[in-house]
């Protein structure tokens, strides 16, 4: 479904004829929890004679962080309809809480589906942050907004479109810092939006051929080069991560290399995005238990987000040469398949002994990484959906965050901006140790399929791809790439996007 139109208005919110404004509320807990209207209100209250945010109030309003209130105006401003979200506790003269503000718009943009035309009138400070809080207004309207068309084949009775039109009340509409975030915001929530729709297409709808296919398409036109390796490509070229697990399925794997490089930039440092694409993951001869395999559907979840960022990269051009890698292969049981015992070697030449088909992350990155590595660059950041370990660790939110020193840092202080957090993790030597296989140079799992130090044994075994000098950071979104349960802020159900805005948040602060 198409991303709605942004516009930015300098119009007096109360006489802005939209179908409907959002406001900010804020609780103050020092004043007995009394409501306060956010900046941008202003004019709001006053249209309501200092009877706003006891009706608010009457209507169950809290300011509670996300909570969503709507009240029917009845002529009191132009808008029939306002939404106040709340924003949580006032801050007190400090800037604004950004992810509160992506969560605030998200949801109310997302309870407004329905309504052709929606308002924003929220809290924009007129200093330096200005331009930063605009961003974030702007990406979580556009991403709390998103809903994946799907595939019924009738019209459903009662069925609410999202919003089609955002404006977005500033100070000054030809404000060329204001306008700038609307085109990059516009950008950012196109790519997000696509890799969600990526993530929630149904496994048979995307297998490694036609995602192959649909981000080769998606990059027509956008300047990227574009390389496509297939099965043999890949057995000719000694990918023997790709082609062990892409071996078992009918739908061959592929490798998806995608490159920019910035004009007029001598020797611009150079970045490696790479994502795991595995478009259906059963666990192979390591078979999952039946209950709950469908949402591995959502194993590409990593390639999707680098194929997508790498399009927004395409038309940010930032003034850092960045490369994508997505490495695509379906995970399947059958009489082709690799098998536990099974010793690959990879393709910078180091062999792994196969302990469980199930780790077939691993297996497919290794190759991408090192692929990477041959290419030159100075950063891998790699996102995977790689371990149940992350979510047991550190649940659905937070990202599990391995690798060297700068590059961990670039990213944790990146996502952290952008409300997309990961969290350090270690890579032990005796998490190392523990892989040590009798008959290749390193086990894929622990050597008795000790589960402990789960996430981190992906870590470790990642880093045994990564060259010399590059600094490298794998992100493991086994959790926060896929969004299972009901909406919540900007997050809708299924994909999420992440980590899209961390990567090019990295990027940015390395340009
Ligand atoms: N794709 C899974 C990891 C996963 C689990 C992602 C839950 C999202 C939600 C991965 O390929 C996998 O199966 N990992 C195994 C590794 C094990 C066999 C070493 C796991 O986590 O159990
Ligand atoms: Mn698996
Ligand atoms: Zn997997």
């Amino acid at each position: 479904m198409s991303q709605p139109s942004l516009a930015l208005v300098d119009t007096d919110p109360a006489e802005l004829a939209v179908d409907a404004i959002v406001i900010g509320l804020h609780s103050q807990p020092d004043d007995g929890g009394a409501l306060l209207p956010a900046a941008g209100a202003e004019s709001i209250a006053a249209a309501f004679d200092g009877k706003l945010t006891s009706t608010l109030a009457l209507l169950g309003a809290s300011g509670a962080p996300g909570e969503v209130t709507k009240l029917a105006t009845l002529g009191t401003i132009a808008a029939p309809l306002i939404v106040a979200v709340g924003l949580g506790d006032e801050p007190s003269g400090s800037a604004p809480e950004l992810e509160k503000l992506r969560r605030g718009t998200g949801a109310a943009v997302r309870a407004l589906a329905g309504s052709a035309t929606v308002a924003l009138a929220l809290p924009l400070p007129d200093d330096e942050d200005a331009p930063g809080v605009l961003r974030a207004i702007l990406e979580g309207a556009l991403l709390g907004g998103y809903k994946f068309a799907g595939y019924k084949t009738k019209p459903q009775p009662n069925r609410r479109d999202p919003v089609a039109q955002l404006q977005v009340h500033v100070p000054d509409a030809a404000d060329e810092a204001a306008q700038a975030e609307v085109t990059r915001a516009e950008v950012v929530a196109r790519s997000v939006r696509l890799a969600r729709d990526w993530v929630n297409m149904p496994p048979n709808e995307l297998r490694p051929p036609s995602f192959a296919d649909a981000v080769v398409a998606a990059a027509q036109g956008s300047g990227l080069e574009v390389e496509v390796l297939d099965f043999d490509e890949l057995k000719a070229g000694g990918y023997g991560g790709i082609v062990a697990v892409g071996q078992g399925s009918e739908a061959p794997p592929r490798l998806v290399k995608l490159s920019y490089t910035p004009e007029g930039v001598e020797s611009p440092k150079r970045v490696a995005l790479v994502g795991k694409g595995i478009t259906f993951d059963t666990g192979g001869i390591s078979i999952k238990p039946s209950a709950g395999m469908w949402e591995m559907k959502s194993d590409m979840a990593g390639a999707a987000a680098i194929g997508a960022a790498m399009l927004a990269v395409a038309a940010l051009k930032p003034g850092v040469a960045v490369s994508g890698y997505l490495a695509m292969a379906e995970n399947m049981p059958s009489g082709s398949a690799y098998r536990p015992g099974d010793v690959i070697t990879m393709f910078n030449g180091k062999r792994v002994e196969v302990f469980n088909t199930d780790a077939e992350g691993r297996m497919v990155l290794g190759d991408a990484i090192a692929r990477a590595c041959a290419d030159g660059t100075d950063y891998v950041l790699e996102a995977s959906t790689l371990t149940g370990g992350q979510v047991i660790a550190l649940g659905k939110r937070i990202a599990g965050l391995m690798g060297s020193g700068p590059a961990t840092e670039l990213v944790r202080a990146a996502g952290d901006k952008v409300g997309e957090p990961a969290w350090p993790m270690p890579l032990p030597e005796e998490v190392r140790k523990g892989m040590e296989s009798d008959i290749a140079d390193i086990c894929q799992t622990n050597s008795n399929l000790d589960r402990a130090g789960h996430m981190l044994q992906g870590g470790v075994f990642l880093r045994e791809f990564v060259a010399e000098g590059v600094e490298w950071a794998h992100v493991d979104i086994a959790g926060p790439g896929y969004h299972a349960g009901e909406a919540t802020g900007y997050w809708t159900k299924g994909g999420t996007g992440v980590p899209i805005r961390t990567f090019l948040q990295a990027i940015d602060d390395l340009a």
